[in-house]
């Protein structure tokens, strides 16, 4: 089926969380290979992509977190540049029309939530749809690859081991039961990736606590889900917190990079009474939750904190607090 202007193909695009996220030594291209547990969440951009009336591809964006979204921002580019490479993979035999896309934006922003990811991840998918282009899999996870490291991820769509630059993802088993919920808090102040990967290889105040303890952690995590026998419910995932959260070796960089994160954590953990993690190169902080009311009320509670003004978190304005939950992939959505 192709699309026309009455029938938009629409996608939603996760945001992502890193449960672990180990970091080896930079490669030889660039890129540092990881290890990384990743689940998608309930917190979603949504893309719609409908013929365009023009003669070129065209982005619209919608929405935003707090003013936060800007175009020069990382991400929207990487959706023009999806549809590109999903015109190539799909080759000359297919009528790749131009695409009118129009993103409603609602994960911030360099946030370590990967929303411009999963926004490319969408529209290489989406784009395909809609040009009815039939692509194999492994040159779909290929052009993905080639936009971004994060977006052969979103490509799988449920919780998943990363590895490599991230172009390597196999799959995990999704959490048992009612899905785990987090607590997600994002100071105003953008991260760039490029910038905490940097910080590490060059300065030694970014250098990670443990690299091997992280790196157990994550294999340990990644083997309890890999077998998925018997499967982790919320629970066991709760309990896991403590060791996941400090699982991050990109958190030592963010904290060089964002002054005051070291200390909102620390105020968070007070406030929350549990285990504070960080997701990717941050600045998002995340607390675990067995159930999404949990989750709310906590979020609750730290806006009435930051309200009262005994929150001090980095940037110019409030930061963007959410409660989601952590979703079990394809035909295992939750919300
Ligand atoms: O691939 P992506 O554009 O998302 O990566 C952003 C930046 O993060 C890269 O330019 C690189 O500096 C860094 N990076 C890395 N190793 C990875 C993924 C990203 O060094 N595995």
């Amino acid at each position: 089926m192709t699309a026309d202007l009455l029938a938009p193909v629409v996608r939603l695009a996760p945001a992502k969380l890193n449960l672990t996220l180990s970091v080896g030594e930079q490669r030889r291209d660039g890129f540092h290979a990881l290890h990384s547990v990743m689940v998608p969440l309930g917190l979603a951009d949504r893309l719609s992509l409908a013929r365009a009336a023009g003669a070129r591809d065209s982005l619209h964006v919608v929405g935003g977190v707090d003013g936060r979204t800007t175009l020069a921002a990382a991400g929207y580019g990487s959706v023009l540049a999806a549809i590109e490479a999903a015109r190539r993979a799909a080759g000359r035999g297919a009528d790749t029309f131009p695409i009118a896309a129009r993103l409603d934006k609602r994960i911030p922003v360099a946030a370590g939530l990967a929303g411009g990811s999963s926004d490319a991840a969408a529209a290489l998918d989406g784009a395909l749809e809609a040009w009815d282009a039939d692509v194999r899999s492994d040159d779909r996870l290929r052009a993905a690859a080639g936009v971004g490291s994060d977006v052969p991820f979103f490509l799988w769509g449920g919780p998943a081991l990363v590895e490599g630059r991230g172009e390597r993802v196999t799959p995990l088993t999704p959490f048992a039961g009612p899905p785990p919920a987090v607590l997600l808090l994002t100071p105003a102040v953008d991260v760039s990736t490029a910038a905490a990967f940097k910080a590490l290889d060059t300065d030694p105040a970014a250098a990670p606590g443990s690299r091997g303890s992280t790196r157990l952690t994550s294999e340990h995590l990644a083997a309890e889900m890999g077998t998925g026998y018997p499967p982790l419910r919320s629970d066991d995932l709760i309990h896991r917190a403590g060791v996941l959260a400090v699982a991050n070796d990109l958190a030592n960089a963010a904290d060089l990079i964002v002054p005051g994160l070291r200390r909102l954590r620390r105020a968070l953990v007070r406030l929350l009474g549990r285990p504070v993690g960080l997701s990717g190169s941050g600045p998002t902080l995340w607390a675990l939750y067995p159930s999404i009311e949990a989750a709310e009320e906590a979020a609750r509670r730290v806006r009435d904190e930051d309200a009262a003004g005994r929150l001090e978190s980095p940037g110019p304005g409030a930061p963007f607090v959410i409660a989601t939950t952590i979703e079990g992939g394809p035909g295992r959505t939750s919300a």
